[in-house]
């Protein structure tokens, strides 16, 4: 093909992926047959090895599990063990990094199991549950979990704990590993060594560590020798491409390699890698139009995007198979890397490039996230390149050259080695735990921790002495980043707890509310210009929330859509704070905070509440109109979206920095240099 090197036959794929197996692949997922399913169940390869495997996990306190993506482990392992009765009376918990990944396997193990999401099978993740008393196997985010060791810290109610995606190493992941080690220890004491109590009662946990492509001796060391069984898997060859230059355009090299497929290459779907949702959202609506204007004779084409934030009511689109005559295009981050299995892809396109959160530190001891584009690591691409095998002889194309797949990092760092400590912190402080003296597989970076524990103390959360406040206790119980969860307590005592779980909900969203394509930018502005307000973008959001409520509750669906249409407003994500709103106001009824509390018009308590929150993101106004961070050395400026922009007010707050050609404080608020005096901490110092 055009602008790609000879092939390179399979060379830098890893051998274990090149065996040819004789077994067909999965029959097509038409229909929801429970016989079809009974049998494309009984057709995956774990299922060659399930006795032997139910007893291995049976033998042993922890198990490691290591097949090929697509081979099962996900949907059968919990069956499994829930059938052979190994989980006694009491519940698996199956982990995943990734929400959708968690909604979406429910769904799929509740249908094999010809039950409801939410009866034996369900899942829970932030700021959505579907359980029930009959649940006895529930997917759940690594960070759910994390949160249920708050309410139960043995977490009892569960007999076994499987983490999948360990490889991925997640922050959250790494937590639960360290604690599910400790928790065992104590639970599986033989019983005369329990003692009295309720420990006593405990049944023993078993634990279940399981990935497509894992360090396994690291993980086997960590768990004293832990078993790895190694599922055997079914890969057909997968022929690889690499482009003779570098693209620098990756979005429109994506694009030019999916029309040259889709002219000159045989039926099959294709799966393109991209970062994040707005490329995915950018290459959907280009593929969509040179599709209206492609010639009658070729197929028809469905795109499907495929990212963590996709609403659970387009999910099922990803795995229904397209029409006679259409060729499917999927276009995912690196959740269909291991995570979700797509059927029917023949070829792959990969970018090169992922999101990954890193974590900015600062001169002055503080820091935040980002998530920055980069490139992506050896073992990322192998992966990538092997979803083109599943069903048949594939084809991967890679948008970079031999030499920078060369260059490419082996893996990725853990995030506990890169990410901001502060949440983590603060819900292992309630635990009583202490970051620095866990027993982790990578221990955490001194300066991490630093940054950690001064945000916390700055937000009220830890005192001089590390130890947890009471308001730290109670920012643990919301399931918000600190910064907001201070806003939301500090609401109880401004009386404004209804307009600041309005804001939070927003900001706590998946998306963004504001659709801010750049060719229509300028009437999108001109329209909205009626929820602006003066003081800036949280009250103007607020305004948002406001008429969406009103507009909510009068209209159906399609009304409201239609409304946010023409407001150029994303009613994806207003609906989702809304729920988010809802289960917030549910957890301030628990802790007996009014949420019905409300300034009305007045922003000025909705202000000194953000500050609270907000207090490391606060920036004043230089002689020459820029503005310096309160705590960081850095010059920001307001980002050309904020309805500040064009303003001089004397100090911002603000939720993020974005990083292009400037740094560019994004989500801003103009408040009196007085609130920020005024926090109770700073005084302390004398700051
Ligand atoms: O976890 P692992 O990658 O080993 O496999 P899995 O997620 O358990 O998937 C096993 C099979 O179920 C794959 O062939 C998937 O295509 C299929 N599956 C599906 O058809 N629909 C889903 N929502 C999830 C899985
Ligand atoms: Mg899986």
């Amino acid at each position: 093909m055009k602008g790609f090197a000879t092939p390179l036959q399979p060379a830098d794929i890893d051998p274990r992926k090149r065996r040819r197996f004789s077994t067909p692949g999965n029959p097509s997922l038409n229909g929801p047959q429970s016989q079809c399913i009974q049998a494309q169940r009984a057709g995956l390869p774990i299922a060659m090895g399930k006795d032997a495997l139910i007893e291995e996990i049976r033998k042993n306190d922890v198990s490691i599990l290591v097949g090929e993506t697509g081979s099962g482990k996900t949907t059968q392992v919990p069956q499994y063990l829930l059938d052979s009765g190994l989980a006694g009376q009491g519940m698996i918990a199956i982990t995943q990094p990734r929400k959708v990944a968690a909604t979406s396997l429910a769904a799929r193990v509740a249908t094999e199991q010809n039950v409801s999401v939410g009866a034996l099978v369900g899942y829970s993740v932030r700021f959505d549950e579907a359980s029930s008393d009959e649940t006895r196997i529930k997917y759940v985010t690594d960070g759910m979990l994390v949160r249920e060791l708050l309410g139960d810290p043995l977490l009892s109610r569960y007999s076994v704990v499987i983490v999948d995606e360990a490889h991925e190493r997640t922050l959250r992941t790494d937590l639960l590993i360290t604690n599910l080690k400790d928790i065992q220890r104590k639970r599986n004491l033989p019983s005369d060594a329990k003692g009295k109590g309720s420990v006593a009662k405990l049944n023993p946990l078993k634990i279940v560590i399981m990935s497509a492509t894992l360090d396994a001796d690291k993980f086997s060391n960590f768990f004293g020798g832990a078993r790895v069984t190694y599922i055997q898997g079914r890969q057909y060859p997968v022929t690889i491409y690499h482009t003779t230059v570098s693209q620098p355009d990756y979005v429109e090299a994506a694009m030019r390699t999916f029309w040259q497929i889709h002219m000159d290459q045989p039926p099959g779907d294709v799966l393109i890698f991209l970062p994040g949702q707005e490329d995915i959202e950018g290459v959907d609506r280009s593929i969509k139009l040179f599709a209206d204007r492609s010639p009658r004779e070729l197929p028809s084409i469905v795109v499907c995007p495929m990212y963590a934030a996709l609403p659970s009511s387009q999910q099922a689109k990803i795995f229904t198979p397209a029409p006679p005559g259409f060729r499917k295009c999927i276009l995912a981050t690196n959740i269909a890397e291991t995570s979700i299995t797509i059927p029917g892809i023949k070829y792959v396109i990969d970018t090169g490039k992922c999101k990954e959160k890193r974590y900015v530190a600062r001169d002055s001891g503080t820091g935040f996230d980002t998530l920055l584009t980069r490139d992506i690591t050896k073992s990322s691409a192998m992966q990538r390149a092997g979803r083109a095998g599943r069903e048949g002889e594939g084809f991967c194309f890679r948008l970079y050259t031999e030499e920078a797949f060369d260059a490419m990092r082996e893996s990725a760092e853990p995030e506990i080695r890169r990410c901001s400590l502060t949440s983590s912190m603060l819900q292992l402080r309630c635990l009583d735990q202490d970051l620095e003296e866990l027993d982790f597989m990578d221990k955490p970076d001194q300066e991490a921790i630093g940054a950690a524990l001064k945000t916390l103390y700055l937000l009220g959360a830890l005192d001089r002495k590390r130890n947890l406040t009471k308001l730290g206790r109670d920012m643990a119980m919301f399931p918000l980043e600190p910064n907001l969860a201070r806003a939301v307590v500090a609401s109880r005592e401004f009386g404004c707890t209804l307009e600041i779980l309005d804001i939070v909900s927003v900001l706590s969203a998946s998306s963004k509310p504001f659709f801010d394509s750049s060719d229509e930018r300028e009437a999108a502005s001109e329209i909205r210009r009626k929820f602006r307000h003066r003081s800036g973008d949280h009250m103007t959001m607020l305004n948002v929330m406001r008429s969406y409520q009103e507009i909510a509750a009068s209209e159906k669906k399609s009304g409201r859509k239609d409304w946010c249409r023409k407001q150029f407003l994303n009613e994806r994500c207003l609906a989702e704070a809304q729920e988010i709103r809802d289960q917030l106001r549910e957890v301030c009824s628990r802790m007996q905070i009014d949420w019905h509390a409300s300034c009305g018009e007045d922003e000025q308590p909705v202000l000194k509440c953000l500050v609270r929150g907000l207090v490391q993101h606060a920036a004043y106004l230089q002689p020459d109109g820029s503005y310096k961070q309160l705590m960081g050395p850095s010059i920001v400026k307001i980002h050309p979206s904020s309805s500040l922009c064009d303003k001089k007010v004397a100090a911002i707050i603000y939720d993020e920095l974005v990083y292009t050609t400037h740094i560019y404080a994004r989500g801003v608020s103009a408040v009196p240099r007085g609130y920020i005096a005024e926090v109770p901490i700073l005084n302390i110092k004398g700051t």
